[in-house]
């Protein structure tokens, strides 16, 4: 139903939602952890370079396809293909992948929902003592708030591209910025926070191992929203009037500078709340370090500001996180919804309904694997490890299938939609990409370097994972 198929009012509007897609947990968190123990500006140079060279072109190919061929994933797999089999198998790829990775990134937000009422409700000190995490994954009180934040999430989706993902990104995206802004000034004002910033920034590149430029690969590729079907859908609600590259070039770029600011935010606080921090406890965990270390964090400035003083600054730091992880989910649900729209026939009520009971269907037993059923806690056993149904799910579509999409995109675009297609699609409403050397890097990168880099990061990853 043509009718069916959103528009984003504007460039900045498309900015703004896809940019909300790709700050997230990784940005506010897994990004400064990563950045400070792997060699800290060493890092930043590597992972800039990954993003201008590796990512931007892939983002760009993306969302090319989506506003090509005005599809979901595997609409535009086939539609740009003329019909292929393979390709349309790859599409479905690109929507399983979101769909699963919906299902624990569901459950993480749950988790924050609790976190905010605990906090709000006198909770801090409870949140730091060690079981905390552990007590709280298991509570059956859980699907309570499961729902509310299903309901919350498929009344946005209901509103649709303009009224529901671009309004949302519009409200929430700015109030992050400006949060995350205050936060850091307050953190920087603090007594001890050099430490932390010389433990972020001071290069050392003596720590830049081959493993840690894959790291930066996937992390770029993960933090962007990359391989998810979600810029290829975004595509799809950009318009034909504006420039693919500079737009695409915003989002990266608001994407690095908000995980670059949480660094500043996120190691100085630590340093600063705590001088006497163990370093090694910084886990690269992004789920253990929020849930786990930064309670704690919050609880020891009890000492200067209070209880309630720490109850604040903590409520506003999950706040943020809840915001950012809010447009993340949100973006990542609509991908199997316009999918259910193109290819089905479904109007947006019908598939943001069926999508809500799909999605509840595989949410409830990722929720129920920390504890609450010890079937879905110990599902299975790979990697020497026994693991639960969330961590399957995150394995194998977070950690491991990105890179192969991307992997995918890449062949797609320049031997079968062919590096002409995809250049005569990004010259539209872009005076200056024709001609220009970045088509002229995109012509030669997109079909063998690029795709070569996530084929090896995609190898290293199932061995590290599975074997
Ligand atoms: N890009 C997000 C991040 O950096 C990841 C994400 C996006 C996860 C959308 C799920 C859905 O955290």
């Amino acid at each position: 139903m043509a009718e069916d198929r959103g528009q984003f009012s504007s460039k900045l509007g498309f900015i703004l939602a896809a940019a909300g897609s790709a700050v997230g947990l990784g940005n506010l968190v897994a990004f400064p952890v990563m950045a400070s123990k792997n060699g800290g500006a060493a890092f930043l140079i590597i992972y800039l370079f990954c993003i201008a060279f590796v990512c931007y072109p892939v983002m760009m190919a993306e969302i090319a396809m989506g506003r090509r061929s005005q599809r979901n994933p595997v609409g535009a797999f086939t539609e740009i293909s003329g019909g292929m089999k393979r390709w349309r198998l790859v599409g479905m790829l690109g929507i399983l992948t979101p769909f699963m990775i919906a299902v624990f990134y569901t459950v993480i937000t749950v988790w924050l929902v609790v976190y905010l009422k605990e906090i709000s409700t006198g909770g801090l000190g409870m949140l730091a003592e060690d079981s905390a995490f552990g007590e709280i994954v298991a509570r059956p009180s859980l699907f309570y708030y499961l729902a509310l934040l299903l309901v919350v999430v498929f009344i946005i989706l209901l509103g649709g591209v303009k009224g529901g993902i671009e309004r949302l990104a519009k409200i929430l995206m700015p109030t992050l910025a400006v949060m995350l802004l205050l936060l850091t000034v307050f953190v920087l004002t603090l007594d001890g926070a050099s430490a932390g910033i010389s433990y972020y920034l001071v290069p050392d590149f003596s720590k830049v191992t081959l493993t840690v430029v894959n790291g930066a690969v996937s992390h770029a590729f993960f933090s962007l929203s990359l391989g998810m079907g979600i810029l290829i859908t975004y595509g799809s609600y950009f318009s034909k009037e504006d420039s693919i590259p500079q737009s695409t070039r915003m989002v990266a770029m608001a994407d690095t500078s908000i995980a670059f600011f949480a660094g500043l935010l996120i190691l100085p606080a630590i340093f600063a709340f705590d001088p006497n921090t163990n370093t090694d406890d910084l886990s690269t965990s992004s789920v253990g370090l929020i849930f786990s270390f930064l309670p704690k964090i919050f609880l020891s400035m009890q000492a200067a500001v209070g209880y309630t003083g720490a109850s604040v600054a903590a409520l506003a730091f999950f706040t943020l996180v809840f915001f950012a992880a809010l447009t993340s989910l949100v973006s990542i649900v609509e991908i199997p919804i316009s999918c259910w729209i193109d290819e089905w026939k479904f109007s947006r009520r019908k598939a943001v309904l069926f999508q809500a009971v799909l999605l509840a269907v595989f949410a409830i037993p990722a929720t129920m694997s920390l504890g609450i059923s010890d079937f879905f806690t110990n599902f299975t056993f790979y990697g020497g490890v026994s693991k639960s149904f969330f961590d399957l799910v995150s394995d194998v579509f977070y950690s491991t299938i990105l890179p192969l999409v991307g992997f995918t995109v890449c062949i797609f675009s320049a031997y079968q939609w062919k590096v002409s297609g995809l250049s005569a699609e990004l010259s539209i409403g872009d005076d200056n990409f024709e001609g220009s050397r970045l088509q002229k890097y995109m012509n030669f990168s997109l079909g063998t370097v690029i795709p070569a880099v996530l084929l090896i990061v995609f190898i290293s990853t199932v061995y590290q994972i599975y074997l």
